[in-house]
């Protein structure tokens, strides 16, 4: 009996770990010296990169690079477009930054080094939402039906229709733990 509550209590840690080593974490580019001026203004080994891989919310982005001569700016699509750097949502100049992918959309980063965004050093990094994962993988065109909660905004390059709902996949693993815990207590 004395050892119930420790099984529990060691039921819901793994249950929790399990969860949270679904979350990738990515190196920017692929490589520790991916952050820089591509090779030639028509080569875009970022965006080649970002489309070779699928971002789920809760994965990160690292960046490595040298934080005295570069660094990394989220912005605006706008901005991004436009390789604004006087306004950023975001700025990170400590040479090994890391951005977590909170919510489904788009994500816009740019260089914040001098003509570097120009030249195409810039990522844009579009994060799915985990509950559509099986989904997607199924069926290449979701139908607008499944989309409910608060759509992101349509960015005009529409690259992904995208619904935010975070709550119910933990809803549903905490359900799981729950009813599991309950077979066994
Ligand atoms: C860049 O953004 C700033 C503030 O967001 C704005 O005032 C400025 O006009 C923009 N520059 C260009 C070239 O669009």
């Amino acid at each position: 009996m004395a050892s119930s509550p420790n099984l529990a209590i060691l039921l819901v840690l793994l249950s929790i770990l399990c969860t949270l080593s679904e979350a990738k974490e990515f190196l920017v580019g692929g490589d520790v010296a991916a952050w820089a001026l591509p090779p030639s203004a028509t080569s875009r080994p970022l965006s080649r990169w970002a489309e070779a891989n699928r971002f789920q919310v809760g994965d990160s982005l690292v960046w490595k690079y040298d934080g005295k001569e570069d660094s990394v700016l989220q912005v605006t699509r706008e901005d991004y477009l436009l390789c604004n750097t006087t306004n950023p949502l975001a700025e990170h100049r400590d040479g090994s930054t890391s951005v977590t992918l909170s919510k489904s959309g788009p994500y816009y980063f740019i260089s914040g080094a001098e003509g570097a965004c120009q030249k195409g050093e810039k990522l844009i990094v579009v994060a799915m939402s985990r509950r559509h994962r099986h989904a997607a993988a199924a069926s290449p065109a979701p139908s607008p039906v499944e989309a409910e909660g608060p759509a992101v905004a349509p960015a005009s390059g529409g690259d992904v229709p995208l619904v935010a709902p975070l709550g119910r996949g933990l809803a549903a693993a905490s359900l799981g733990v729950a009813v599991f815990l309950g077979l066994f207590l």
